[in-house]
């Protein structure tokens, strides 16, 4: 599943790399690898083709297609002709110095991520510079977390539950120029996030899980590929599954253990941490978060609930992709829209959603449970789509910081970013599903 950091070795260097990605991938449980929540060991897989050649294709072309949505063509994009481009302006902006190879722009880290400085998982400018063990297309950037970078910095980044006090920031923001870019970072919904009125007028960019964010940062990436696995027979992804569906939590008291214990009542569910008691669930075996023997019982499971804490727009977090990365199908619910192909793959995954009542999908998985047929068109997916732990965001926004002279300020980012808007999605009807008899709700 994961793309190979190979290229310009000999074969040895090669061999010596996977085998310590190897070693990485089985030995060392990252934690705060990511995001702060739970990262899945990888399962490793028969692959063919070259998958490093695949990230490579992917992320130029995503690059390659920027430059044309700002105007650059065919003719001044190639390699040889990047510094011949130089007379080329953007679409609505009055600069010219778009796609010099030779400038490189500065990317400071303002602040923390969840505490953690440098970031655990972008610690330095050859990371930033690469993306799966390719190096970014085109353009190159600097990331740096000093703070007295902050007058040559092309960009600030501003993780949202790390945000300095205001008045550090007014304190910044006043001697700003013009073309640095100040961009609000968060990856939990506004529900879980400190109010944003107070930072209207001040971020330019934002990156976010949103799809309509200026940088777009989901929890975890998909793309097409050419050089997927072929996997012989498909009834490989049923090997070992003899349990049927299982939901593990570390956070209780939100509508979801209503659902649970809704589905309780028509099926078996296996729950996994704090709010087994609940939910009345009655599974006597516990999986011990991150641990190698938690992670192979997981996988004995053909449905995982992957239930998000809210409900907003786009919010669909690392629940439905690990689930996905350990060969578990998930059976999803929250505010998305998983049917649109930026946020969910498609095929993938079941939306509690999609039924009418609780009971109705319990039926629906124990039908699957009982049609292997049915059961593993939902690992059609893997014959084309590869996953892997993050977006290209680096080399998109390095990207754009090279393209992207346009005056933009998030003058209300309080509406943009707004729990009583974007939020809270499927709550009525979500409501009726978990409670058929009138009952005051929390
Ligand atoms: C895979 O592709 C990369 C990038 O194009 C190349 O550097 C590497 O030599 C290739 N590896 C193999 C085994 O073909
Ligand atoms: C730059 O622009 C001028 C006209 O504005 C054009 O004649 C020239 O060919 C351009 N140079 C390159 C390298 O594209
Ligand atoms: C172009 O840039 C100059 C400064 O470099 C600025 O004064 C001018 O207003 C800009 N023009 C437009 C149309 O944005
Ligand atoms: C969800 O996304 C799909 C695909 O983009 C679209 O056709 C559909 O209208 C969307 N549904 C809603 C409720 O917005
Ligand atoms: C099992 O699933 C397959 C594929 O969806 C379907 O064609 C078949 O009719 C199902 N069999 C039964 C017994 O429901």
């Amino acid at each position: 599943m994961q793309c190979t950091k190979t290229s310009f070795g000999t074969s040895i260097l090669v061999i010596l790399t996977m085998v310590l990605l190897m070693m990485y991938y089985t030995d060392h449980k990252p934690t705060t690898h990511l995001e702060s929540h739970t990262s899945v060991p990888h399962h490793r897989h028969k692959t063919q083709g070259n998958i490093t050649e695949d990230c490579k294709i992917h992320v130029e072309s995503l690059v390659r297609k920027m430059m044309e949505s700002y105007g650059l063509s065919e003719k001044t994009r190639g390699e040889g002709t990047l510094n011949s481009a130089k007379n080329v302006s953007t679409r609505g902006s009055n600069t010219t110095n778009i796609i010099d190879k030779n400038v490189r722009k500065v990317v400071l880290a303002y602040t923390m991520y969840f505490g953690q400085k440098p970031w655990g998982w972008m610690k330095n400018t050859h990371e930033f510079n690469h993306w799966q063990g390719v190096k970014c297309p085109y353009y190159n950037c600097e990331l740096t977390f000093e703070r007295r970078d902050r007058p040559r910095s092309d960009a600030l980044i501003f993780h949202a539950r790390d945000m300095p006090f205001i008045d550090t920031l007014r304190y910044a923001l006043e001697r700003k120029s013009p073309t640095q870019k100040w961009i609000y970072f968060a990856m939990e919904s506004p529900m879980n996030n400190p109010l944003t009125s107070r930072f209207n007028s001040m971020f330019n960019w934002i990156m976010t899980y949103r799809s309509d964010s200026d940088i777009f940062r989901p929890y975890s990436y998909y793309f097409e590929s050419k050089h997927i696995p072929l996997v012989q027979d498909v009834k490989e992804y049923m090997e070992g599954k003899d349990r049927l569906v299982f939901w593990a939590s570390s956070r209780c008291g939100l509508m979801r253990d209503k659902f649970v214990k809704k589905l309780l009542e028509y099926m078996k569910v296996d729950v996994f941490g704090a709010c087994k008691k609940a939910v009345g669930a009655s599974n006597k075996d516990k999986c011990p978060k991150n641990s190698e023997r938690c992670e192979k019982k997981l996988k004995r499971y053909k449905f995982e609930l992957a239930l998000e804490n809210s409900y907003c727009v786009d919010y669909v977090t690392e629940k439905y992709w690990d689930a996905l990365k350990r060969g578990v199908v998930p059976v999803v619910l929250g505010g998305a829209n998983y049917s649109k192909k930026d946020i969910a793959i498609p095929g993938s995954f079941i939306n509690a959603m999609d039924f009418k009542t609780v009971k109705k999908l319990a039926e629906y998985l124990i039908y699957l449970h009982k049609n292997e047929t049915a059961y593993l068109e939902y690992f059609k997916w893997k014959n084309k789509y590869r996953i892997v732990d993050y977006p290209p965001w680096n080399c998109i926004l390095c990207a754009r910081l090279h393209l992207d002279n346009k005056p933009k300020v998030y003058t209300w980012l309080d509406t943009i970013w707004n729990a009583n808007k974007q939020c809270g999605i499927h709550r009525k009807e979500l409501q009726k599903m978990v409670r058929p008899r009138p009952r005051t709700f929390e």
